[in-house]
Formats: structure tokens, sequence, C-alpha cells
């Protein structure tokens, strides 16, 4: 038996060379991956911001093909994401395994506001299965980017974490402490940084690497290569003994970067004991890592029909929600606006999931209803970025004139343009479905009635709007795709029709993306 575990194990290792690795690894928003190996699975968890549930955690046996398989904090009282402002919320989880348990250490930045002085802080958790999370501890020390570590020799536990020396001088440096996994506990700090460092001891004395940085792109004339803001590097090591690190990165398209930072890989060589990342060069789109295998593969359409039991586990709401908002039933979803809306730092009746590529269709079928809809109520679909930037398709009430209309609202910098096409009925009787064509540098919002195959386009709008922030507002995560239903500040009314989707597609098409961010046209 144990033999053949062995043998399986050699398989797997062979089998994975086979296969050439392309970047990004794991496509759409998917920052500060953390890169585990236990056996022969491969794991990565990625912060998750003000979405919930929080902290994707991706299985892989191949460091190829990627599988989101659960979340660390699905329970809604582990994850208080309450008034969360874009970009704070869950950050930074890294991965470990020891006592026969996984384990993560993240962090939580409720809201950036100066004046509520509201610092981030470090728990973590454990669970033997990935899917069963213990409650979480609480460390003693504010910071970011923790990780805990099992030091195999003096079997002590430390967290390591960016975190400032004092409150009064906030010089910011990587520390150390051992931690109490029972209470969060910390004992004495030792004060280092670097970007990396090594030492035969826990305890240091720590020395800084050789070769740093080891991962910069904009470095050495490269600031105009597509792959840039490459860091946040965690790295694993084959059964076999090579090495890779995960990081994360952006592809920057005509100078913004509407998907964020998505999650990267690299081959990892020693030199003296040092790693050294890609052989010392930039990292480029078009290179594989491992054996040249041929093209990128076009992803599979993804079709959610709401006839499971369980939806597919890449669907999220916005923070906590307070209440369930929605509901899946003979093959369709219904949901439950409430008062708030996409623009609200709270949790509208909408369901998002991640933009995965930079080429793609997102299309959805409304639920038809009798009944109409008041000028304030609204159901349709989103490229959604934060609560100042969400570019929507959608019906409702017309404006100025009777009956239904479409209406799209595209958002820049806080002016809104709103567009109307009348749909010349007063109820929602045939099918109607909403797309929007995600390219490179643009998105465009359409609609097919009927049997019409073809979408007819009505507006569009800079993808460069998708990757952005007003002033004290920042963009950590990138575009998602969302359905959704409000109220526009007031309840649904009593008597109004329910609202939601009958199907969601998502559409795929080859991403030729150049390794240098130049474009002419599209
Ligand atoms: C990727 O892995 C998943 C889960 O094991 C599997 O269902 C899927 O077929 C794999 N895809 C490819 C392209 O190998
Ligand atoms: C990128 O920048 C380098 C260094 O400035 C330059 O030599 C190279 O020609 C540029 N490449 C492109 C495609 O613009
Ligand atoms: C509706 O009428 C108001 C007042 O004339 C005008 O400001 C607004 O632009 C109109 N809305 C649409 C969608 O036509
Ligand atoms: C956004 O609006 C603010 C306030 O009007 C302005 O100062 C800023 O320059 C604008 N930014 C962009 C990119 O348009
Ligand atoms: C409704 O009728 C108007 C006027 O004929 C037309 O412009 C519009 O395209 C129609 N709406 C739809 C959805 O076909
Ligand atoms: C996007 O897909 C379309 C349709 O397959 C293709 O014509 C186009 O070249 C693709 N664009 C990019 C940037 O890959
Ligand atoms: C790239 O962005 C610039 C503004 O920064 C814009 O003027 C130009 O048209 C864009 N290029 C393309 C091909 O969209």
């Amino acid at each position: 038996m144990r033999g053949n575990n062995v043998f399986l194990g050699l398989w797997l290792t062979m089998a994975s060379l086979s296969r050439a690795i392309h970047n990004p690894i794991i496509s759409g928003w998917n920052p500060d991956p953390s890169i585990l190996r236990v056996q022969d699975d491969y794991y990565i968890a990625t912060s998750s911001f003000e979405y919930f549930p929080g902290i994707p955690i991706y299985k892989s046996r191949d460091l190829s093909n990627w599988t989101l398989i659960s979340h660390a904090f699905a329970q809604p009282d582990q994850l208080q994401l309450y008034g969360t402002p874009t970009g704070a919320g869950a950050w930074a989880p890294s991965l470990a395994h020891f006592d026969g348990r996984f384990w993560i250490a993240s962090m939580t930045r409720w809201t950036y506001d100066p004046v509520a002085r509201v610092w981030p802080r470090v728990f973590f958790a454990s669970s033997v299965d990935l899917i069963h999370w213990s409650e979480l501890t609480w460390a003693d020390p504010w910071g970011i980017d923790p990780e805990l570590f099992r030091d195999p020799l003096s079997r002590k536990t430390y967290l390591n974490l960016m975190a400032p020396n004092n409150n009064q001088d906030r010089l910011w440096g990587i520390y150390q402490c051992e931690i109490s996994l029972q209470d969060g506990s910390c004992g004495t700090d030792d004060q280092h940084r670097s970007t990396i460092a090594r030492s035969r001891s826990a305890e240091g004395p720590f020395e800084a690497g050789p070769n740093n940085p080891l991962l910069f792109n904009g470095a050495y004339g490269f600031d105009n290569l597509t792959v840039q803001s490459t860091g946040h590097a965690t790295m694993v090591d084959t059964p076999s003994g090579e090495w890779y690190a995960a990081f994360l990165a952006r592809r920057k398209i005509n100078g913004s970067s509407p998907l964020g930072r998505e999650t990267f890989l690299t081959s990892v060589t020693w030199k003296d004991g040092w790693p050294i990342f890609n052989d010392g060069n930039p990292i480029l789109l078009s290179k594989e890592v491992g054996p040249v295998t041929g093209k990128r593969r076009i992803p599979d359409p993804f079709v959610e029909d709401f006839s499971r039991q369980k939806m597919d586990p890449g669907w999220y709401q916005l923070r906590t929600p307070y209440t369930k908002n929605f509901n899946v039933r003979r093959g369709s979803l219904e949901l439950r606006p409430n008062v708030f809306s996409l623009s609200d730092r709270d949790t509208p009746a909408a369901l998002l999931r991640k933009q995965k590529s930079l080429n793609m269709t997102f299309s959805a079928e409304l639920l038809g209803f009798s009944g109409t809809l008041g000028p304030r109520n609204q159901v349709g679909i989103s490229s959604y970025l934060s609560e100042f930037q969400h570019q929507d398709i959608g019906v409702t009430a017309c404006a100025n004139a009777t009956g239904l209309c479409l209406y799209t609202e595209l958002r820049q910098n806080q002016t809104l343009q709103y567009h109307q096409v009348p749909l010349n009925t007063s109820s929602l009787k045939e099918p109607l479905m909403l797309h929007i064509r995600a390219t490179p540098l643009r998105y465009q919002f359409g609609y097919s009635l009927g049997n019409a195959v073809q979408p007819k386009y009505i507006t569009e709008i800079d993808s460069s709007w998708q990757a952005f922030a007003p002033a004290n507002f920042f963009v950590f995560s990138g575009a998602s795709f969302a359905i959704f239903a409000t109220g526009l500040g007031e309840p649904w009314p009593r008597d109004g029709p329910v609202v939601g989707f009958k199907q969601v597609t998502e559409t795929y098409y080859e991403e030729n993306i150049p390794d240098y961010d130049v474009w002419d046209k599209e």
C-alpha cells in the first residue's frame, strides 16, 4: 500500500513535468498568493478584501491546473465585513501545515479612515480538511502579511509579520515572535527586515540575500513590460526537489490593470544557498514555466443554470450578508432586493464572480416577470470594481415615459452617464439576455431579446475605469461581474415582481496579450 503511494507520488511528479504552466496560473484578481505543498497536493490561498466568503483556497496536483476548493472564512461570525470600504477587509493569508492540520494566518483592515485609527489586526485558524475551520485566534501584535512558522528543530511556533516597531516611531520592518497557538500571545521580538533574509535558526541572526530584489519587473528598463508589480512571493518544492515561487503581478493593459493582481508562478534555482527567480530574468507573459507544450488553452465556457443544490463556489457577495438575499429554486435564482445598491458600503442583493479573462463575455438571462418595475427598482448585471466604479446594464421603469426600459449606467470618477432603450412593453414576457463583452481595452454593454442570437451592444467604456479609485481610496482587488437587483434606497415593493436570473454564462476567447504593454488598437 505504502509502496503504491510512493510510486503514485513519483508518477504524479513526472506527470507534472509534462505540462506547461501558463501565467497567470490563477487568473482574475487573486493577490497575495501563499503556496504550500502537502505530500503530492499543492494549495494556494489569496486575499479576498471586502468579498464574502473570505480567503479562497485553490488546489492543484500539477502546479498548472488550479481548482477553487473552499474558503477559509465562510461563516458570517468569522469575517465581520460590515461597512467595509473597497480594498479593506481580509488580506494576505499564509498557509502552513503542522500538527496534522492546515493553518491560515491572515489579517483584517476594517477601514482606512485615519481619524478612526483602526489598525490591521492579525488572526489565525486551523482545519484538518480545509472545509471545517476552528474559531479565530487573534494575535497580540498588529501588522500586515502574517505567517505562522513551525520550526522543525525547536518545535516552537513563530509568527512573522510586517509591523511597526512601536506606536510612536512607526518604523515598519519584518518582525518575528514566538506565538501561543492557544491565545495568540507573543514572546520577545527579533527585529530584522529585508527582501529575503536567511538564518540557520529561527532566532537569527539573519543575513540579507545578494540577489535582492528577487523579483522586480519594473527595474532594469523593463517598465514597458505587460507584467508589473511582481511581488509577495512564497516558495514551494516539488516531491522531486524542484522549486517554484508563487507571486502576485498585474497585467498592464495600456497603463492600467482592470483584472487587478493575479497569481503567477516562476521557477526557482539556488546558488550558494540563495534563491534565484526565473534565472534572474523578468517575467514574460509568453514564456511558459516548465516544458513547452503548446498554446494557452481557452477555458471551457462556464454555465450556471441554478439546477444544482449547490452553486459554483466562485460566487461572492459584497461584505458579510446580514440576511439571506437570494434563493435558488426550480432552476432559477430569485433575488430578494433590499434598499442597498452596488454603490453602497453594505450588502446589496448581488452575486459576483471574478473576471477571469481579458477576452470574454459575461451573459445572464433574466427571469421573466409580469407586473412592472418602479423607477427605483433595478435588476441587471455589472462590471464591478468598487462602490465607486461599477458599470451596469439592466431593466427598470423608463425615465420620463411609461413602460420598461433597458438602461446602462457608466461611472467615471463620480460622474454618471445614463442611457436608456425602451423595451416597448410593461412586463417582461420574452426572454431577455444581458451581455457584457470584455476585451483588454474596453467593456461593451448589450442585450438580446427572444431568439436573437447576436447581442446588440449599446454603450461602452474604457477598461481603465475598472482600475480607478477616487482620492483616498485604493484599488486592491480587480474587476468582477455581478448580477444584482436593488430598490435604490427604498424597500422593494411588497407587490413588486419577483426578479432574478435563469442562467449565467461566461464565454472565453483566445487571450493574446503582448509581452510589452504597447497597444495601437484592438
Ligand atoms: C483540472 O482539474 C479539475 C479538478 O481535478 C478537473 O476536473 C479538470 O478536468 C482539470 N482540467 C484540465 C484542463 O486538466
Ligand atoms: C522597452 O523598454 C526598453 C528599455 O527602455 C527598450 O529598449 C525597448 O525597446 C522597449 N520595448 C518596447 C516594445 O517598447
Ligand atoms: C428625464 O427628464 C429630466 C428633466 O427633463 C432630464 O433631466 C433627464 O435627463 C431625463 N432622463 C432621461 C433618461 O431622458
Ligand atoms: C477625479 O475627480 C477629482 C475631483 O473632481 C479630480 O481631482 C481628479 O483629477 C479626477 N481624476 C481623474 C483621473 O479624472
Ligand atoms: C422599442 O421601440 C423603439 C421605437 O421604435 C425602438 O427604437 C427600440 O429599439 C425598441 N426597443 C427594442 C428593445 O427593440
Ligand atoms: C479576443 O477574441 C476574439 C474572438 O476570438 C479574437 O478575434 C481577438 O483577437 C481576441 N483578442 C485578444 C486580445 O486576444
Ligand atoms: C491608451 O491610453 C491613452 C490614454 O492614457 C489613450 O489616449 C489611448 O487612446 C489608449 N490607447 C488605446 C489603443 O486605446
